[in-house]
């Protein structure tokens, strides 16, 4: 048969696959969600993420030479503080569960960037991501209590901070603390396009940050919309985001690609809990390849225009990629 073009020719061996691949994946730009928690000498199983621990200081090193190992350079904390109170203290307070682990971190691992989830529904006695006000969150009254938090992580050793409360005009507001602390080097991660998500179910069992009434979808998106999210994008890179990013990933590769078209800074994407779960859950059961199945989620949000990739499994990435099976 007469056919000039024949699309298979480039898929006749692997070495021509390889070539003309569109889509490349680097160790460099993958993070990893790690979680602290109070006590001593704990790793506990997060019920819903098996495979995934919160880790009290004293054992956080042995994820971090893991990742290490893997080839894993960079972290993003979520602090589980003991207490927690109407205003959650526990997430400025200079001696808290995140300035001390991040202390720790940077003894003992100068080397791993370290990225701080920037949220007060922690460290909140209503699990609400601010200040509330009736109930409901003041969106102005919170701003001041989210740029002392981010000072307070600058100044235990924050590398860059990444608030993911979705107030509005808090990365102006978080700039100008830094800046006006000495910290103008410090970049700021916003999660610009956070949807109110299901996906974040198992997230909450880990952290214990349920909301203690309601739901977060007066400050969270609606996921039934796109372009909200380009307007949320643009506010936070005029307010001085360095980084924005869509979460979660996983149903969202429509809006991280619009995103990419629109910006000019790095775009990440966050591959959130329970996507981890639901691969974790459906592999535990021989119903999919895990292996596979994580290698073409990442490649996913990636292709569709991620620089940066947050995901519970980053090590097993950085692994697959070091063995030559990803990349
Ligand atoms: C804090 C925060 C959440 C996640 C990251 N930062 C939870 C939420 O907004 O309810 C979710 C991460 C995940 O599900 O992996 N606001």
């Amino acid at each position: 048969m007469e056919l000039i073009n024949r699309p298979r020719r480039l898929r006749t061996s692997p070495v021509l696959r390889k070539m003309v691949r569109e889509t490349r994946i680097d160790r460099s730009s993958l993070v990893y969600p790690m979680f602290v928690t109070e006590g001593t000498n704990k790793t506990e199983e997060i019920a819903s993420m098996p495979g995934q621990y919160r880790y009290s200081i004293d054992r956080m090193g042995e994820k971090l030479m893991q990742l290490t190992q893997a080839g894993v350079s960079s972290v993003m904390l979520f602090g589980i503080p003991e207490h927690k109170d109407e205003t959650g203290s526990g997430a400025y307070a200079s001696d808290g569960i995140v300035q001390r682990a991040l202390q720790a971190a940077k003894k003992d691992f100068p080397k791993i960037y370290m990225i701080t989830d920037l949220c007060m529904c922690e460290y909140t006695s209503h699990g609400h991501c601010g200040i509330l006000c009736g109930q409901d969150v003041d969106n102005d009254r919170t701003l001041s209590y989210l740029a002392q938090i981010a000072v307070s992580q600058a100044q235990a050793g924050a590398d860059m901070i990444a608030p993911s409360d979705m107030m509005d005009g808090r990365v102006a507001a978080i700039r100008r603390a830094l800046d006006q602390n000495g910290f103008d080097e410090v970049p700021i991660m916003a999660y610009s396009a956070k949807y109110a998500s299901s996906f974040y179910g198992p997230f909450r069992d880990a952290a214990d940050s349920a909301p203690a009434f309601g739901d977060r979808r007066s400050y969270q998106m609606d996921y039934h919309n796109r372009r909200e999210a380009l307007k949320e994008v643009a506010l936070d890179v005029e307010e001085g985001a360095d980084i924005v990013m869509v979460k979660p990933a996983m149903a969202y590769a429509d809006i991280i690609r619009q995103v990419r078209q629109l910006v000019h800074v790095p775009v990440a994407a966050y591959s959130v809990s329970g996507e981890y779960a639901m691969i974790k859950a459906a592999s535990a059961a021989g119903w999919i390849q895990e292996e596979q199945v994580v290698a073409e989620a990442a490649v996913c949000a990636y292709r569709a225009g991620a620089d940066i990739y947050i995901s519970y499994y980053a090590q097993e990435l950085a692994q697959y990629i070091k063995e030559g099976k990803l990349g």
